[in-house]
């Protein structure tokens, strides 16, 4: 095989600071976009319509939350051929985020330690961007609370952030698995998760009844857990009635990255290393949800085999974030490719 074009230009971009490298990409790609060549240069021409949350998806293969965590992106995004796009995650007031350095490169594992901590540009900054985009594919929009908002009070966030996207959004994703947020796993447990789903579903409620419009809730967990633990958020997914469950964020395990370089730098890890911790993970839930939820996988997708076997793990679509920076569109190609002939080979 050949060099591609992208190996190429990742050569150039690992040259520069990840978090610079990063914008470069997203600005150029939407320099592409403008210029009409994204889907030319970066789009395939799979397509199999798969039916979750009763949205209509044109293949199973989706951008995970992070990378246009402001909507300034989605548009020239879409045409590297994913089939649904989730924006954010994004909190009620803007926020900077951790200090810079906070974003680092670990090649050799094809992984990425992060520590962002939600800077973003705020819910409403968002709204005005999905409301200027052409973008007529499924979108996503990924929620969390602002840094200073105590988790006493997180609820509250969650709350303004959903009311302000459910009519932008297909559906909605409360993200409470971030590492980078103080105390935002928490939520992940006991009476604070109880509340924080009566809340929200509550809400979603009111809005589908003003709107005429039922808008999926996901919840966003993450991969540091024990059997446990996941089998007593699938009942309590189950007993909310949550539309979806998102399965995994990043991990603040280092398993598979010791000794390399920024190995030892706070944040969650994603990637190659990451993907046993979300395959268990995805299994566990999987069991415990008997199907009555849809699980979107998460977590290491680094080839069409891996998106493949957490389908066959019982995940209902996939996502794909560290694997897209390292590889590029091939890789969401080959994904979508691997998906529609596994799910034609079960089906
Ligand atoms: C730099 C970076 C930023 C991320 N930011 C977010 C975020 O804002 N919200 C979120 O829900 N997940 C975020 N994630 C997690 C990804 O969406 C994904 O769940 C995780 O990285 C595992 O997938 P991967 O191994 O394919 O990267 C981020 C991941 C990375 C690498």
């Amino acid at each position: 095989m050949g060099t591609s074009p992208y190996k190429i230009l990742r050569k150039i971009l690992f040259m520069m600071d990840a978090e610079r490298a990063h914008e470069f990409s997203l600005k150029s790609l939407k320099t592409i976009h403008q210029l009409k060549l994204g889907s030319i240069l970066f789009g395939h021409k799979y397509k199999s319509e798969i039916q979750v949350m009763d949205i209509d998806f044109p293949n199973p293969v989706g951008l995970a939350a992070g990378l246009d965590k402001n909507g300034d992106y989605f548009d020239a995004l879409s045409d590297c051929g994913f089939g649904f796009v989730e924006i954010g995650t994004v909190t009620p007031r803007p926020q900077s985020g951790n200090p810079q350095p906070r974003l680092f490169r670990l090649p050799e594992a094809e992984a990425i330690i992060n520590r962002m901590g939600f800077n973003n540009k705020g819910v409403d900054y968002l709204i005005e961007q999905v409301k200027k985009s052409s973008y007529k594919g499924v979108l996503g929009i990924n929620i969390g609370k602002n840094f200073d908002t105590p988790v006493e009070k997180a609820v509250d966030d969650y709350l303004i952030c959903l009311e302000k996207v459910y009519l932008y959004a297909d559906y909605v994703t409360v993200n409470i698995s971030s590492p980078n947020t103080p105390g935002l796993r928490d939520l992940q447990f006991g009476e604070a998760l109880d509340e924080l789903l009566i809340a929200l579903k509550h809400k979603q409620k009111e809005l589908a009844q003003q709107s005429g419009k039922y808008v999926p809730l996901a919840v966003k967990i993450a991969p540091d857990m024990d059997d446990a633990s996941i089998q007593q958020l699938a009942e309590t997914f189950i007993k909310h009635e949550i539309d979806a469950v998102i399965a995994t964020n990043t991990t603040s395990s280092r398993d598979g990255v010791e000794g390399l370089k920024h190995a030892d730098e706070q944040g969650g890890l994603s990637g190659r290393p990451v993907k046993d911790k979300s395959d268990h993970v995805l299994h566990v839930l999987v069991t415990h949800l008997q199907g009555r939820i849809p699980v979107i996988a998460a977590g290491g997708i680094s080839s069409a085999q891996d998106a493949v076997n957490k389908l066959r793990l019982g995940a209902s679509l996939v996502q794909v974030y560290t694997g897209f920076i390292y590889q590029g569109s091939a890789l969401v190609r080959d994904c979508v490719q691997a998906c529609i002939r596994n799910s034609r080979s079960s089906g």
